[in-house]
């Protein structure tokens, strides 16, 4: 027995409410989707993947299923109910709280939510199941700051596909348009019999790096522009080109608290910058770094082959981890090296000084902890 208590969204396919279960005396979330937006096959799919997923260890950061019903005009999943909601709406709420002289006092642990939705995911590919729509708006966020990667409506039992147009494009991996026109443009409509199949796990670690750049910026990596016969990857072919000089340029110098004239003025640009864009990192260098990782492991554009979810979270570990031996490669003066090795390149087209842009939607969060 359920009393739905209110609407928390509506998605594309489904409304999903706040409900009270008496079977399960809790909280749940109830995602009731009219039987006309989608098909029997879509909505199996997403049940028997839920079942898998839940079936002996249930891991503690992928939505549990509670159960399933379904009448005449409506499927109607029972969830655990994620008290925080999305990600995106989080993120959201943090962006607009804070100014240069007051930071947001909601605060995100990164380093946190990175390892635990490695984690999710891992254990999904670990079942032959690949996600393929990852992106804020679909990890949920608990009272305790713990996330559950959920939505597996678009999920595939199988480390192949041929299947186009699925997830959200913007962070969609590149092969997934398929269709190539040019470069950074996609057909819409093409023969999806004679297009390569490409490997779902590899999409997800893909999508994956582009959630993580959007919660560490507040903006996605690319935005896909459509028309009516293609879709185009705004800003793809620069990146392409030179990662890091990109990021640099679109993401970083935007936000960086004040113009600066030389290297020491940039010193102080960026340390003033820093509880604005990343609580866990201490610093803006180590923003950066984690974008070399990220480039690195998981935004590999042409060779998907290339990307490791491992290499990745091991990186991450070893830059994060303070105690450890490797703590004297994060020292600060070798960040302030590694910063001009990484971003001193190709950024030519900097200007020499530059204003604040974006500071009334500070990224991510708070001063000390
Ligand atoms: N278990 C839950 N607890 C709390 N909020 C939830 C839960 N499940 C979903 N939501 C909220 O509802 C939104 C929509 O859910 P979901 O993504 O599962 O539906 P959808 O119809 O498949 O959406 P879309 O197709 O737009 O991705 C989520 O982004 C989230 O804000
Ligand atoms: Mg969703």
């Amino acid at each position: 027995m359920y009393t739905k208590l209110r609407s928390i969204q509506s998605g594309t396919f489904s409304t999903v409410y706040k409900a009270w279960s008496t079977t399960h005396n809790r909280y749940v979330a109830l995602k009731i989707t009219p039987k006309y937006k989608t098909s029997e096959a879509n909505m199996k799919n997403e049940y028997d993947v839920m079942k898998i997923l839940n079936s002996c260890n249930p891991h503690p950061n992928i939505c549990s299923m509670l159960d399933f019903y379904t009448d005449d005009s409506y499927y109607i999943m029972v969830l655990e109910y994620c008290e925080c909601g999305d990600l995106y709406d989080f993120l959201d709420i943090a962006k607009s709280q804070g100014s240069p002289s007051s930071p947001s006092l909601i605060q995100i642990d990164m380093q946190k939510i990175i390892k635990q939705l490695c984690s999710a995911i891992s254990f999904a590919h670990s079942l032959g199941i690949a996600h393929r729509d990852i992106k804020p708006e679909n990890i949920l966020l608990t009272i305790n700051g713990d996330i559950k990667l959920a939505d597996w409506g678009h999920a595939i039992q199988s480390p192949k596909s041929n299947d186009f147009q699925i997830g959200t494009d913007n962070y969609r991996a590149p092969e997934t348009f398929s269709g190539r026109v040019s470069n950074s443009c996609f057909k819409k409509n093409f023969d999806r019999s004679s297009a390569p199949l490409y490997n779902t796990y590899q999409a997800d670690y893909w999508s994956l790096g582009t959630t993580i750049f959007y919660l560490m910026f507040g903006d996605c990596l690319f935005r896909v522009s459509k028309s009516k016969k293609v879709q185009h990857l705004k800003n793809f072919d620069e990146f392409e080109k030179d990662p890091f000089a990109f990021i640099y340029r679109k993401y970083v110098v935007p936000r960086l608290s004040c113009g600066y004239n030389d290297e020491e003025d940039l010193h102080v640009s960026l340390q003033h910058t820093r509880q604005y864009i990343w609580q866990d990192l201490p610093d803006i260098y180590d923003v950066f770094h984690l974008c070399k990782i990220m480039v690195d492991t998981l935004l590999k554009v042409s060779n998907a082959k290339e990307r490791s979810m491992e290499n990745f979270i091991n990186e991450v570990d070893s830059a994060w981890n303070k105690d450890s031996s490797m703590d004297s490669c994060f020292s600060y003066q070798n960040k302030i090296d590694l910063f001009w090795e990484q971003w001193s390149v190709n950024t030519e087209t900097v200007p020499a000084k530059f204003q604040l842009k974006n500071f009334e939607k500070p990224c991510l969060i708070q001063d000390g902890k």
